[in-house]
C-alpha cells in the first residue's frame, strides 16, 4: 500500500472505502451512475438510461445497479456515466449514446474491458 502524505490522501482513501462499503451493502457487483444533470438530459442522458436498463435486462445482467446522480461537471462531453464494479477502480465515459450505452454494457459490465474511445477518466476524483 502507498504512504499516506496528505489529508487529501487520507480523505481519499475514506471516500474509496466508503464507495465500495455501500456497493457491499446494495449487495450488487457494481453500479452505474448516469448523470442528469442539465446539459446531460439536453445531450440524451434520458435515453442512455434507458438504453442502458434496457441492455442489463437483454443480458439477463441482475447484479448491476443502475441510479441517476447530478451533473458531474463534464458539459463537453455529456451524456456521460461512472461504472463502478467492486475491487475497480470506478471509470467515467462520456459521449454515452444509447448506442454507446450498450457497448459499454457488452463490453465493460460482461466482458471486463474498458471501451477505451469512450473514455474520459479512470480513478477515484
Ligand atoms: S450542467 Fe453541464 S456539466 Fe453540469
Amino acid at each position: 500500500m502507498s504512504k499516506v502524505k496528505s489529508i487529501e490522501d487520507l480523505m481519499k482513501i475514506k471516500e474509496k472505502a466508503l464507495k465500495e462499503l455501500q456497493l457491499r451493502d446494495t449487495g450488487k457487483r457494481g453500479k452505474i451512475t448516469v448523470a442528469m444533470g442539465t446539459c446531460g438530459i439536453a445531450a440524451g442522458a434520458k435515453e442512455t438510461l434507458r438504453a442502458i436498463v434496457e441492455a442489463l435486462a437483454e443480458n439477463n445482467i441482475n447484479d448491476i445497479a443502475v441510479v441517476q446522480s447530478g451533473c458531474m461537471g463534464l458539459c463537453e462531453v455529456e451524456p456521460t456515466i461512472e461504472v463502478r464494479l467492486e475491487g475497480q477502480e470506478p471509470v467515467v465515459y462520456g459521449h454515452v449514446t444509447a448506442e454507446n450505452a450498450k457497448r459499454i454494457v457488452k463490453q465493460h459490465i460482461l466482458g471486463n474491458q474498458i471501451v477505451s474511445d469512450l473514455l474520459v477518466r479512470k480513478g477515484e476524483m
